[in-house]
Parts: C-alpha cells; structure tokens; sequence
C-alpha cells in the first residue's frame, strides 16, 4: 500500500476545529502561537545578555595617555588599592598601586564581550555573566575568558601618574 503524500494524492483532512476555535476566535492560531513564542525567547536572551546591574558594551576610541592625581583617589595610597579613574574620558580603566612607586593601568573593558566591568573588594567584577579578575586584570573564575587589557603606567614619585593607555 502506498502513502497517499508519495504519490501526490489528496492529503488526509485536517482534524476537527478545537472547542476554542469554534467558539470565534478565542483560541491562539499557529502563526500568533510562533510570534509570541518568538518574542518570549528574544526577550530571555536580551536579559540573558544585560542582566540587573548589567554594564553597557564600551565602543569607541580608548581615548590615549591618561594622568592620574593621586590626592583625588585615596584608595591609591595604599599599595594594592585600586581605583577606576578614567573620569568617563575614553575607555573605562582603572590604576592599581602594585608598590611604594609602581603601578598598573588595567582596562576595564570585559575581554568575554565587552561590557565594562565594576571595581570590586579584591579586583574586577563583570556584571553581564560573572568573569572576574584579580586587581592586575588576571581572569580568576566566572565566565571563562582572557585577561584584561593592562597599560604600563609612569608615576613622577610626588603626585602623578601617567598611564600609557592607547588612543
Ligand atoms: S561580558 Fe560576559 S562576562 Fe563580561
């Protein structure tokens, strides 16, 4: 016996309408069924993506050298301190006192996707899927991905630093 699809037959009748259909309408047509389906998934991925405190994406020019005044961020008076200190010129970056007269410029722009990452206790934190990162911008954990970006950084021995971050 043959299908009656292979040899280009008749296809069988579709089932009996639902009671809801029958009734006008109130039932969800296949069409409508697949479009609200659709949105339901693009909206868990688009949270998936900025979760609550999410960071938005940085774009653009990182904004070159940036100089640093020590006095307007007290937690750089201690070694290990760590500060974000780009003021919202350029790229976000931060500065961590590695000694008495050393530091370290560390991007703060999520190598995962790009989102800006916040300061936290002990390094970096990202807010859109967890990656961290140690205060000189080692990853550690969460999201796996790369290191940070870091940028070598001049201090004058008095009050300023200048870090080489590119344009
Ligand atoms: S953007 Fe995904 S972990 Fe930072």
């Amino acid at each position: 016996m043959q299908d009656s699809h292979a040899t280009g037959g008749t296809p069988p009748a579709p089932p009996a309408a639902c009671a809801a259909c029958a009734r006008g309408g109130a039932g969800v047509d296949r069409r409508a069924f697949l479009s609200a389906a659709t949105l339901v998934a693009v909206a868990a991925l688009l949270e998936a993506c900025s979760a609550p405190g999410g960071a938005a994406f940085f774009t653009g020019p990182l904004g070159g050298q940036l100089t640093v005044k020590l006095s307007s961020f007290p937690a750089l008076a201690a070694v290990g301190g760590l500060a974000r200190v780009d003021g919202g010129s350029g790229a976000p970056t931060a500065l961590v006192r590695t000694g008495a007269s050393t530091f370290l410029g560390v991007s703060m722009i999520c190598t995962h996707q790009g989102a800006t990452v916040n300061v936290v206790s002990n390094g970096f934190l990202c807010p859109n899927h967890g990656a961290e990162y140690t205060a000189t911008g080692v990853w550690r954990g969460g999201q796996p991905t790369t290191s940070l970006a870091t940028y070598g950084a001049t201090f004058d021995g008095v009050d300023t630093v200048t870090i080489a971050r590119p344009a």
